[in-house]
C-alpha cells in the first residue's frame, strides 16, 4: 500500500537511509568509491533534520514515499537556486530505493511535487541529473526537454549534469489524476 506525504522530523533518519541506499545503488561506478563509502547516515540525518526543522531551509520541502509504512523513497525539491531566467521550481532530489522501481511511484511523487509548487504559483521546473544515470529517461518519459549540460566535481572527479525542464507543470501536476482516472476507467 503506497502512501505519499509531507516529512516530518522523525522521518529524518529514514530519509537519509534510503538517500544513502540509493546513493551506492545508482552511483557505484559513476561517483568513486571513497566518496560513496564515506557517505554517513549520521551526518545525513543531521543535514535532513535542519532542513525539515527550518521552513526557511532551500531544502524545507521533503515528498516521502511509504510503502506498507516504510520509507522507500523521497523527493525534495523547492525555488530553483541558479536565477534560471526560466524555470522557478528545481526537483533537488528524487530517490527510491531499487526494491521498489518500476512500479509508477517515481512519476507519482513527481506529480505530487508540481502539485505543490503549483500551489506556491511556481509553474515551471527543472532538475540536474549525472549525464550518465539512464535516470535522465525518466525525466523524458515525464515529458521534460533537455536543457543544457555542465560540469560539476564530485569525490574529487568531474562528472558531467544534464538539466531537463517542464516549461509547464500544469500538465505533470494533473498527470497523476489523468492517469488514475484513465486506469480507472480501463482506458490505458
Ligand atoms: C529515477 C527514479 C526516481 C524513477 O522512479 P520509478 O518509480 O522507478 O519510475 P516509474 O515506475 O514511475 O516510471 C515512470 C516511467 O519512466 C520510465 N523509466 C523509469 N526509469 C527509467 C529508466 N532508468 N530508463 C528508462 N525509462 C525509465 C518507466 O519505464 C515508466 O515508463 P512508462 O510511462 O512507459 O510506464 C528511480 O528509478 C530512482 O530512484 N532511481 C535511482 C536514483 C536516481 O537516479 N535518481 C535521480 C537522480 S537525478
Amino acid at each position: 500500500m503506497l502512501n505519499i506525504h509531507r516529512a516530518v522530523l522523525d522521518d529524518a533518519a529514514h530519509i537519509a537511509q534510503v538517500h544513502i541506499a540509493s546513493w551506492r545503488e545508482t552511483y557505484q561506478g559513476l561517483v568513486p568509491d571513497d566518496f560513496l563509502n564515506n557517505l554517513s547516515v549520521e551526518r545525513r540525518t543531521a543535514q535532513w533534520a535542519a532542513s525539515l526543522l527550518n521552513p526557511a531551509d532551500e531544502y524545507h520541502n521533503v515528498l516521502v514515499a511509504e510503502v506498507d509504512q516504510k520509507i522507500i523513497g523521497f523527493a525534495n525539491f523547492g525555488n530553483e537556486r541558479e536565477n534560471d531566467a526560466n524555470y522557478r521550481g528545481e526537483l533537488f532530489a528524487i530517490y527510491i530505493l531499487k526494491s521498489s522501481h518500476n512500479k509508477g511511484i517515481g512519476r507519482k511523487l513527481v506529480h505530487k511535487v508540481a502539485q505543490d509548487l503549483l500551489t506556491r504559483q511556481v509553474e515551471s521546473m527543472l532538475v540536474w541529473v549525472l549525464a550518465k544515470n539512464p535516470a535522465r529517461r525518466f525525466y523524458e518519459r515525464l515529458g521534460a526537454k533537455l536543457l543544457r549540460e555542465k560540469q560539476i566535481e564530485i569525490g574529487g572527479v568531474d562528472l558531467l549534469e544534464a538539466a531537463y525542464g517542464w516549461a509547464d507543470i500544469r500538465q505533470l501536476a494533473n498527470g497523476g489524476e489523468w492517469a488514475e482516472n484513465a486506469r480507472a476507467a480501463n482506458q490505458i
